[in-house]
């Protein structure tokens, strides 16, 4: 099992072009079931959660070639509707499919999404907003057989209780395959929201309405081959900056903007660090030991996001001063926090809470990554504390992460691979 060997202490210098946003192409490589041609996704970043989705393409029957960071997906020919167990135990997102499939074929079947390591992962919402535009959906066995009514599927109304993030995704996309027009209320406002709108209009949809409080879908519109430019991956630049917070330096991260992380942003400001922006880049200089700041709620965008959520904890646990975290998103994100604490971090759980008394410099520990973002969250604490830290079960970063120890050894990071 290979693991990361860190050096802390090494300032981070230089600029680094983040990859395409995971959660925007996620989406995005679902959404080209709708189109019966071929779509080039531009930006696609080689991440494993990437293959896993291209895999479930190709099972459906679609032609899915890579070369280089683009993408291209033919969907003409699908020959199946279903997704099999293994494959969406692997990733639970893939719950993205069920209303492309819908749209595309009016039926579709995949076992149902596990929880996972963030706690459970309910899609109620989800099967909501699909059986209110005309899906019929059995639950069988931990599977979810789902088919369009007799009457087939048709627009409507659709109001979310929370603004989830895949209930929206879901809803949007079946409401391409949905006669008439669909109002999507109270969904996510998310800025890759916005990045599968762009797709989906490119691919000729009539969608509007996405970062706003409600998405018109004229559903029913037939779809034509499109090409398209991921986003950049917002928290994974989040995730440089706070490994430069952490460790010290100048960086400039380019190919996002910074308006999709004004929250984070402002927390680093407020912890003592310099934040230049432009269109589309972010520059971070720290110097001094980083300072506690207000509490860090996190909450739908435009709040704070949850994904940030233990990368920022991870680099103002070896600053000074106190702050308090409140995770309001999921039940279960505070995983990384003994992690941390073997690297020597003061953190207080108490519910939702975590209170993080910053204890000057973190020390260098084996430590074992326990989801995604709480492994990002190992390897910027690594970089700031004294001495070595060894980042293990990597599988998890992966997901995320396209080349994070190359990345960052351009940056001046003492960090490599040992297999
Ligand atoms: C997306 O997950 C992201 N994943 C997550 O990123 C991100 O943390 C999350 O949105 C919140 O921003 C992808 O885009 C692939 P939600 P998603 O539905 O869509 C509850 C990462 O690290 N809920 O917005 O699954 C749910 O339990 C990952 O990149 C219901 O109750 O998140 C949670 O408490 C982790 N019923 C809240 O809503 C439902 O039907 C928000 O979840 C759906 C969700």
């Amino acid at each position: 099992m290979s693991h990361y060997e860190i050096q802390g202490g090494r300032p981070l210098c230089g600029s680094l072009a983040v990859h395409g946003a995971k959660n925007s192409v996620l989406p995005i490589l679902a959404a080209c079931l709708l189109v019966p041609g071929q779509c080039t996704i531009h930006n696609c970043p080689d991440l494993s959660d990437v293959s896993a989705t291209l895999d479930i393409l190709r099972l459906l029957g679609c032609r899915a070639d890579r070369e280089g960071d683009t993408v291209i997906v033919d969907a003409s020919a699908l020959i199946r509707w279903d997704i099999p167990e293994h494959l969406m135990r692997e990733m639970r997102s893939s719950v993205i499919f069920l209303g492309a499939l819908l749209a595309r074929l009016g039926t579709a079947e995949l076992s149902y999404p596990g929880g996972c390591e963030l706690g459970p992962r309910p899609i109620d919402l989800h099967l909501s907003a699909l059986r209110a535009l005309g899906a019929e959906i059995r639950e069988e066995q931990g599977a979810l057989c789902c088919c369009r009514c007799r009457e087939g599927l048709h627009g409507r109304e659709i109001c979310l209780s929370i603004p989830s993030v895949g209930a929206t995704e879901n809803a949007m996309l079946a409401a391409c395959g949905s006669p008439g027009l669909t109002t999507i209320v109270g969904g996510a406002r998310e800025p890759e929201i916005v990045d599968l709108q762009k797709f989906l209009q490119a691919a000729g949809a009539q969608v509007t309405g996405a970062g706003t409080s409600a998405i018109l879908v004229q559903g029913g519109v037939p779809l034509h081959s499109a090409e398209h430019w991921v986003m950049g991956d917002r928290i994974a630049a989040a995730t440089y900056l706070c490994g430069c917070a952490a460790a010290g330096g100048e960086i400039q991260v380019t190919g996002t903007a910074p308006d999709a992380l004004t929250a984070v942003l402002s927390c680093l400001e407020e912890a003592g660090c310099t934040v230049h922006t432009g269109p589309d880049w972010i520059g971070l200089t720290s110097r001094a030991p980083l300072g506690g700041i207000g509490p860090v709620r996190t909450a739908p965008y435009p709040g704070f996001p949850t994904d940030a959520q233990a990368i920022l904890m991870a680099a103002l646990a070896g600053g000074r001063g106190a702050t308090l975290f409140v995770e309001n998103i999921f039940d279960s994100r505070y995983r990384h926090v003994d992690e941390l604490r073997r690297m020597g971090a003061d953190i207080q759980i108490a519910g939702r809470a975590a209170m993080v008394s910053g204890v000057g410099r973190l020390h260098g520990a084996a430590v074992r990554s326990t989801d995604l973002r709480g492994g990002a969250a190992l390897v910027v604490a690594g970089l700031g504390a004294e001495g070595t830290t060894q980042v293990s079960e990597l599988r998890h970063i992966r997901r995320g992460y396209q080349a994070l120890d190359r990345e960052l050894r351009a940056l001046g990071a003492e960090i490599r691979e040992i297999p």
